[in-house]
């Protein structure tokens, strides 16, 4: 149905929000020059679900991680998003349902699920304005 505007200007690098689109979680992360280190030395080949921090971004825009906040396994909610909640052992989002650990690139890393954080269709219209679906 319809789009979702979300601005980025307050989100500071390291931080995460959960907000909305079309009644779903939405995570919208802004990942420190470390947390993007950190995705990318993992070897793609080694991953449940293959595919790399750029395939997961926009083009010069690698900071900004926005994924869907449900876990691929059964649809619970991932921490990870909220100030202070437990982001598990590979500092991205930890789902507390049976216990999936997602990577800083919202990777599947552990448990149960069997793909990533899903990627919705997204443009940047500016610096600091993004638009989903
Ligand atoms: Fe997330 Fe099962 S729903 S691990």
């Amino acid at each position: 149905q319809s789009s979702t505007e979300i601005d980025l200007s307050a989100i500071e690098p390291g931080q995460a929000i959960k907000t909305s689109f079309r009644k779903q979680p939405l995570f919208v992360r802004n990942l420190t020059p470390a947390e993007i280190a950190e995705a990318d030395k993992v070897p793609v080949s080694s991953l449940r679900d293959p595919q790399t921090l750029e395939q997961r971004t926009k083009e010069g825009k690698t900071n900004w991680l926005i994924t869907l906040g449900v876990c691929t396994h059964l649809g619970c909610v991932p921490l990870g998003a909220g100030e202070g909640e437990n982001r598990g052992p590979f500092g991205g989002y930890f789902c507390p349902c049976h216990g999936s650990a997602y990577d800083t690139a919202g990777r599947i890393r552990q448990g149960p699920a069997p793909t990533n954080l899903q990627v919705p269709e997204y443009e940047f219209t500016s610096d600091t304005v993004v638009v989903v679906g």
